[in-house]
């Protein structure tokens, strides 16, 4: 298994679901797509976490971006534990979790750490563009439960940058300003950026967000 990078496509499997039986390229479609391990099914923090993901749904939808989830444990064991998700955080789970027993995707995707755990995924994170490209990778302990606004943060950041020649500073959120790329020139900033800008230093130019 090579190791994956930024950039790199994110690898196509097939794999049985609480969905059904998927084509992870097909399934993705044109969409943005989140793909994330958690250890095991029936543990707290994962619980929150799932439920969290299912409380957030509509706003992975607003930014067209589809979610699955996946662990080592078997689809009879998601749909059980779908069940006291749903009743312990209060929603309804309404993405694919994957059943990755023979764990094979987690090998294929580099989730298992055997320095912290050799039987279980740890909770990496895989935003992946409509390209299929890997934009972002995150790896978190067991004992840390993701921050999913985050998440949605980032995806915002990588939305605003794949349309605009832009990136985002520190802290970054909706609305706020954002930075200019560094390959547009000064002179082309104000066609390119009507909104206005501030030049701070030759490399550090600021512009309201463009699509606000
Ligand atoms: C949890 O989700 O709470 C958890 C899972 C595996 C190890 C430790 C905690």
């Amino acid at each position: 298994m090579a190791t994956l990078r930024l950039g790199d496509i994110a690898p196509d499997f097939e794999a049985e679901t609480t969905q059904g039986r998927i084509k992870f390229h097909d399934w993705l479609g044109n969409s943005w797509g989140v793909l994330f391990s958690h250890p095991a099914d029936f543990t707290p923090v994962c619980t929150t976490e799932l439920g969290t993901v299912a409380n957030y749904f509509k706003e992975f939808e607003k930014r067209n971006t589809k979610v699955i989830a996946l662990s080592v444990d078997g689809l009879d064991s998601h749909f059980k534990w779908i069940k006291d998700i749903n009743e312990t955080q209060n929603t309804t789970v309404n993405f694919p979790i994957i059943a990755d027993e023979n764990k094979r995707i987690a090998e294929l995707y580099d989730m298992i750490h055997p320095k912290a755990n050799e039987n279980f995924t740890v909770r990496s994170v895989f935003v992946i563009a409509p390209d299929k490209k890997i934009k972002l990778m995150m790896t978190y302990p067991a004992s840390t439960g993701r921050n999913f606004d985050e998440l949605l943060r980032v995806i915002d950041s990588l939305q605003l940058s794949a349309e605009y020649k832009v990136a985002t500073p520190a802290n970054w959120k909706e609305g706020e300003d954002v930075v200019i790329g560094l390959s547009v020139k000064d002179e082309d900033i104000p066609l390119k950026f009507p909104k206005g800008s501030r030049r701070i230093k030759p490399y550090l130019r600021m512009t309201p967000q463009p699509n606000k």
